[in-house]
């Protein structure tokens, strides 16, 4: 217990504006559109699923064939009379033999469709028959084994496109549930868009979004959401009407038989059902501000961009967006808007150009949209992009790009370790106001852990306490249905019936639901040094393997750089079959491993593994990383990873690389061919002794406190409100505290990592608070 730590919180100081700093990412990775808070419950609705989308699929996935009571049917998919030419497609259930029932049936996502007893759902359908089909055509909600749990008959009488819609009440809970659709008689039926939601939305929007997740995100009230993506962006096919399109916003917007079936680049089919024009309504009743993303016409994955000549359209894909969003009735977007049932502007502030972006094709095609954007519309602000990584060679590019283009904000990526995290509390301490504010678009931890919500709670004080620096921040990714995971981890966690935040998500929520409008100071007195963390040095384990290549290594020397000591070592060969080849055990701290290599085939480049003490704590050195695109230096401690630094590498076959990595302490230097690539410090771990911040909230004129205390001990502090009127001050502490490091919710335990509420009555203008060992302390003490 340390007595004489004091918070002197200075209530009538009053900082920078917080502004719209905690907001939300959403990105169509891990179903987290289709089959997920997109409420649709048909998967493969509009027989378009195709192996160009993942090589399992194909137009006929999730659906099955059903033949009962001895009928029998051809079914099949043809494109020669479509419902229309964006949604080429269509079920032809070709009967047979009459006696008895034949049909389809789709079995929806994950277990199935779920289903609660008494819930209505709207069924709709485009159907058709031929010159002999007379019957009627049967709907039924129904279990595994054919219970039936809602039943109706429809006529489909008409020989071209017709929409039918019914609605359809379920007697029974069964999450396994099934749409079966069936018939008898002779002839064919035709089938496309079949549909089934259930009819309780999220504010009952029709093409709406799935309750239980939109309201768990509804309940954090987010100040923004970023949307598409991430990723999903900016990969794919420069070509709109191409099957891998890139995201182009006007594909996806309108009525949804008319929108085009995209390959998402998570390797599934996207309907685009939840579309723009979805996005920005469900962030209208979520009172969340939209943040669109678009590309610049450039794939960093591919390395394709639209030459410069032609990239009107996409710059026009910009500009309209924004009139789609804010124009008036009498604008082109602004009408279509209206027509499409948003008469009101949707008040769109920001606009995101470019999705963690590397390389010079990028840049030179933003200046084009910023200026075109700032022309026309100067009050929106623009995002520029810095890369996917927190520091290096392209993180420095992007700064230089917006602040030679004066973009608004920059667009920051990083996943990093906790202790990355507790690390770099300071990281915004020096920028500028004066300069492009940070948009940290992305970022997490590595793990759903209450270890992992606690740093991230950390960091985000110091966040508000640099938002003179700091103007918008987002944890990433957002959803994830777990029968479909493309990553993690994730922030809230669902599958066809139930969802679950994690200790993550309540830390984001109690930051949003208490973020106050304007720092206020705080006077910190008697906290102890920030703890440094005695860390070993970068002694041990050197090997060297190919990254997905073969290799060969050779002329491997390792230099004492304390004493001049030279070792040589036999030359490596790496069949991209085994295990990484050994080349020493060093004690040398200070050092120098110089050696040639040659990529003999594969794809990407070398990887020099240094600093080994273990599986869990090692260095890396990746050359040709990720898509062959990147030098990067990452540390793993405890089996956990930070990426130190990356530059733009790509390597060639057969062409020999003199390579250096120089270790001096803690200090790494990487060079290709003499020349420095990469240069980074990996700092050992910093705890401050307590990580806290205050702010305002201008409505109420309550007062807000946050204290993060990462030690394993408790930490007591005496709170004095400084300025304060009341003599009594009321409010209530959210607090989390009292878990293990390693407590995680589940659909079990879906709120075992959540805050407590309880009431606060202080009659003196201080008083002791002892904050938990490991613990999220939040005061909302009431102004009115
Ligand atoms: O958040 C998941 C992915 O991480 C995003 O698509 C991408 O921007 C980043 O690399």
């Amino acid at each position: 217990m340390n007595s004489q730590v004091k918070l002197t919180i200075k209530t009538k100081e009053k900082g920078v504006a917080l502004g719209d700093m905690f907001g939300l990412f959403f990105e169509d990775l891990n179903h987290a559109a289709d089959g997920g808070l997109y409420a649709e419950l048909v998967q493969n609705r509009s027989f378009e699923f195709d192996p160009i989308d993942n090589n399992t699929y194909n137009a006929l996935t999730a659906w099955e064939k059903v033949e009962r009571g001895g009928g029998k049917e051809h079914i099949y998919v043809e494109e020669t009379n479509p419902l229309n030419d964006k949604n080429k497609h269509y079920l032809v259930i070709d009967i047979l033999e009459s006696a008895g029932e034949v049909g389809i049936m789709n079995s929806g996502y994950n277990t199935g469709i779920p289903l609660r007893q008494g819930q209505n759902y709207k069924f709709s359908c485009y159907a058709k028959r031929d010159l002999n089909f007379d019957e009627k055509v049967k709907l039924a909600l129904e279990s595994v084994e054919g219970n039936v749990y809602a039943e109706m008959l429809i006529n489909v009488d008409s020989r071209t496109w017709t929409k039918h819609e019914v609605t359809l009440t379920s007697c029974g809970t069964d999450f396994n549930g099934r749409i079966v659709i069936t018939t008898k008689g002779k002839g064919k039926l035709y089938l496309d868009l079949v549909s089934l939601f259930p009819e309780k939305t999220f504010n009952n929007q029709s093409n709406g979004m799935r309750e239980d997740i939109a309201q768990l995100l509804c309940d954090m009230k987010p100040k923004f959401m970023r949307f598409p993506g991430g990723c999903l962006v900016h990969d794919g096919s420069l070509d709109s009407e191409a099957r891998d399109s890139m995201y182009r916003w006007k594909n996806t917007i309108g009525d949804v038989s008319k929108r085009p079936a995209r390959r998402s680049n998570w390797g599934y089919n996207q309907t685009l059902g939840l579309g723009y024009y979805e996005y920005f309504k469900f962030c209208e009743d979520i009172g969340a501000k939209p943040l669109p993303v678009l590309p610049a016409g450039y794939n960093p994955h591919q390395k394709s961009s639209v030459p410069i000549n032609e990239l009107q359209p996409w710059i026009n894909d910009a500009l309209d967006v924004i009139e789609f969003a804010n124009g008036d009735i009498t604008t082109t977007w602004g009408a279509k808007r209206a027509e499409l049932g948003h008469i009101n502007s949707f008040n769109l502030e920001y606009i995101g150009i470019g999705n963690e972006e590397i390389g010079e094709p990028f840049f030179e095609r933003y200046a084009y949209f910023h200026k075109a954007i700032k022309r026309i519309y100067p009050d929106i602000k623009i995002i520029n992009s810095s890369g996917p990584f927190a520091t290096g060679g392209e993180y420095e590019r992007g700064w230089k790009s917006a602040k030679e283009n004066k973009s608004d904000l920059v667009d920051e990526h990083y996943y990093q370790s906790p202790e990355w995290f507790l690390t770099n509390y300071h990281r915004y301490d020096d920028f500028k106001a004066e300069d492009p504010k940070v948009f940290l678009g992305e970022y997490a931890t590595g793990g759903n852990t209450y270890y992992n919500a606690l740093a991230e709670a950390s960091f985000m004080t110091g966040l508000e306490k640099n938002a003179h620096a700091v103007g918008l921040a987002c944890y990433a990714p957002m959803l994830c249905n777990v029968d479909y995971v493309n990553w993690k981890p994730n922030m809230i966690w669902f599958n066809n019936h139930e969802v679950y935040g994690t200790a993550n998500y309540y830390v984001q929520k109690l930051f949003m639901n208490h973020q106050g409008d304007n720092l206020i100071k705080v006077e910190a007195k008697g906290l102890d040094k920030p703890r440094e963390q005695k860390s070993e040095l970068f002694s041990g384990k050197i090997s060297l393997a190919g990254n997905e290549t073969c290799a060969r290594f050779y002329e491997i020397k390792l230099t004492n750089n304390d004493t001049g000591e030279e070792m040589l070592y036999e030359d490596v060969v790496y069949d991209n079959k085994s295990s990484v080849k050994n080349v020493c055990n060093t004690a040398f701290e200070n050092y120098t491993l110089s050696l040639k290599a040659k990529r003999v085939s594969g794809l990407k480049g070398f990887i020099i593994h240094f600093g080994e003490k273990d599986e869990l704590n090692k260095l890396f050195w990746e050359i040709g990383g990720w898509q062959n695109q990147d030098s990067i230096v990452t540390a793993n401690a405890y089996g956990r990873g930070a990426l130190l630094t990356q530059s733009a590498f790509n390597v060639d076959t057969n062409k020999e690389y003199r390579l250096d990595l120089e270790v001096n302490g803690r200090h790494i230097r990487t060079y290709i061919d003499g020349k420095l690539i990469n240069d980074a410090v990996d700092k050992p771990l910093v705890i401050e002794h307590l990580y806290y911040s205050a702010s305002i909230e201008s409505v109420t004129g309550d007062i807000i406190i946050k204290v993060v205390n990462v030690q394993e001990v408790p930490v007591t502090a005496l709170l004095v409100l400084e300025g304060i009127e009341q003599v009594t001050v009321t409010g209530s502490i959210f607090e989390m505290s009292g878990f293990n490091l390693d407590d995680e919710n589940s659909f079990k335990y879906p709120k075992l990592v959540s805050p407590k509420q309880k009431d606060i009555n202080i009659d003196e203008k201080e008083f002791s608070y002892e904050f938990p060992k490991s613990s999220i302390t939040i005061f909302r003490l009431f102004g009115n």
